[in-house]
């Protein structure tokens, strides 16, 4: 290994990034270097610890043009959507230092002995693999809180943005993170499965389900290693009742925002096949042929900029030639020239007759399913491995009592798209979407592991009064 790679801007193949894969050989220097730096960090006070995370705030505070320039170049999301991608970053500090103190901190109860003590303690080096969609705000929703709680870290981003990676451990350090306790290694999946077989305590992973499976059975047999699976989701969208219109611009962001590259993404519209359904469907066709797709620098900005690569839209193709054959019907018009390889226009494609698929696909494709009755939208959501994010869009509070009873996900929304994810919220889902280890407000609960003492300032606490059982008189 150690082979050179790059990676370049998918709106027009300029190059963002030139380095070299990490061996093996590096990978367990990287995992040696944070495990000599571990103990110290970890023995450094909280409020040090929240200091080095407030500074590296203040930093992408300062540089969020240049991140967000840079997210946006790598990625070819546009500018407007990677500004708040780079601002998301600096806030995260402060509501990762809040969900610590919430979830994982201190917690004295006076006892007849003396008091009970909750603590939390780090679990040492882990392992942070990120995702590409969103380079910098998904890995820092596990570095943050790792770090806050006494963890030392060796980070390797996606292979698609190793320079959003390599900026965001460049900002730590700046910020006084002291050396080894956050290590970077790049490259792809080679490198990535040569971290994970060094000497760590544990892996925060946010990706693929097919990943995220291989992990789950790479670390089986391993209680004691932390493994949290964020995964991607086959999202259902049920737009029930209500104006058209107004419900179109729900539908339109929860499937198409990103270019339909967010995890929480609706992948499953779910309409009444009724006259109201069909303008449901009307007008958020006629809503997505309307929306600007372009560059990520383009002014005006566009809704939409390219996916992450011309192999993603292949992928995504395929994706739509596999639902065509199981007998999805095509619905709207061919979109207009796209302005390069990397580009796709919003997809709707009538399931409703077809045969069953549960495979995400991470891009701009929405399966619409037309159904006759309320119990079988539910029962239609529920048809999936997964279990992410779905939303209910009507005004109807007993469907949207019934919705919620049922609803078998991580994050069930009302009158809100179905993504677009909160920080001051556990992130996360049920079945093929992860292993019920939440991110974002509860990220701080698989960053520490709980230690409970019972304490008595002096050795009389230890001694329970055993008279009552003793024979041969008094002691
Ligand atoms: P991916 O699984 O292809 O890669 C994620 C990271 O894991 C990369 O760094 C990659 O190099 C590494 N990796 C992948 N397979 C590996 C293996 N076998 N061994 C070692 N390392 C490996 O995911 P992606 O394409 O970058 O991201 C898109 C996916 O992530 C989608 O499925 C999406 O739904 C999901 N996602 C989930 C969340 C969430 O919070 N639940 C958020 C964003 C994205
Ligand atoms: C994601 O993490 O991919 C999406 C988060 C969100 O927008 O809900």
């Amino acid at each position: 290994m150690d082979v050179p790679f790059r990676s370049t801007c998918p709106s027009d193949d300029s190059l963002v990034w030139e380095g070299r894969a990490d061996s093996a050989a590096a990978c367990a220097a990287a995992v040696a270097r944070a495990r000599a730096a571990q103990p110290g960090w970890a023995e450094t006070p909280l409020d040090e610890r929240i200091a080095v995370a407030r500074r590296f705030g203040d930093l992408v505070r300062g540089d969020a043009g240049k991140l967000a320039t840079l997210i946006a170049r790598e990625t070819g999301k546009p500018l407007w959507e990677t500004r708040t991608e780079a601002a998301g970053v600096a806030g995260k500090v402060d509501i990762s230092i809040a969900a610590q103190a919430e979830r994982a901190g201190e917690r004295r109860s006076p006892a007849a002995f003396g008091e009970s003590v909750l603590r939390h303690r780090p679990h040492g080096v882990l392992a942070v693999l990120g995702p590409f969609n969103f380079p910098a705000h998904l890995p820092s929703g596990h570095i943050i809180p790792a770090l806050l709680a006494g963890n030392a870290l060796v980070f390797k981003p996606s292979e698609l943005t190793p320079a959003v990676g390599e900026m965001l451990v460049r900002l730590w350090r700046e910020a006084g993170l002291p050396d080894g306790v956050l290590e970077l290694v790049q490259g792809g999946r080679e490198t990535g499965a040569a971290l994970v077989d060094c000497a760590i305590d544990g892996l925060l992973f946010t990706g693929s389900a097919r990943a995220g499976l291989h992990f789950q059975q790479h670390f089986a047999g391993r209680p004691g290693f932390m493994l949290a699976l964020e995964l991607g989701g086959n999202n259902p969208l049920i737009a029930w009742d209500g104006d058209a219109e107004t419900a179109a611009a729900a539908i339109v962001q929860s499937a198409f925002l990103t270019a339909g590259q967010r995890c929480s993404c609706a992948r499953r519209l779910i309409v009444p096949d009724s006259a109201e359904g069909r303008a449901t469907v009307d007008a958020t066709l006629a809503l997505a042929a309307r929306l600007r797709i372009g560059r990520w620098d383009a002014d005006p900005q566009p809704f939409m900029g390219s996916l992450i690569s011309a192999d993603a839209a292949a992928a995504v193709d395929r994706g739509i030639e596999r639902l065509t054959t199981q007998g999805g019907t095509l619905l709207g018009d061919a979109p207009a020239a796209l302005p390069g390889r990397a580009f796709r226009a919003p997809v709707l494609i009538d399931m409703s007759e077809a045969a069953r698929d549960d495979e995400e696909i991470f891009g701009p494709v929405l399966q619409l399913f037309r159904v006759p009755d309320f119990e079988t939208a539910i029962a239609t959501a529920n048809r999936t491995a997964y279990g992410l994010s779905a939303a209910l869009l009507s005004a109807d509070d007993a469907l949207w009592a019934r919705f919620l009873a049922r609803s078998r996900a991580g994050v069930v929304n009302r009158n809100r798209p179905t993504n677009g994810a909160a920080s001051n919220m556990p992130f996360g889902g049920t079945g093929a979407s992860g292993n019920h280890r939440p991110s974002a407000w509860y990220a701080a609960d698989y960053c520490a592991y709980p230690v409970a003492s019972a304490e008595a300032a002096s050795l009389a606490g230890a001694a329970p009064d055993l008279s009552a059982y003793l024979d041969g008189g008094a002691r």
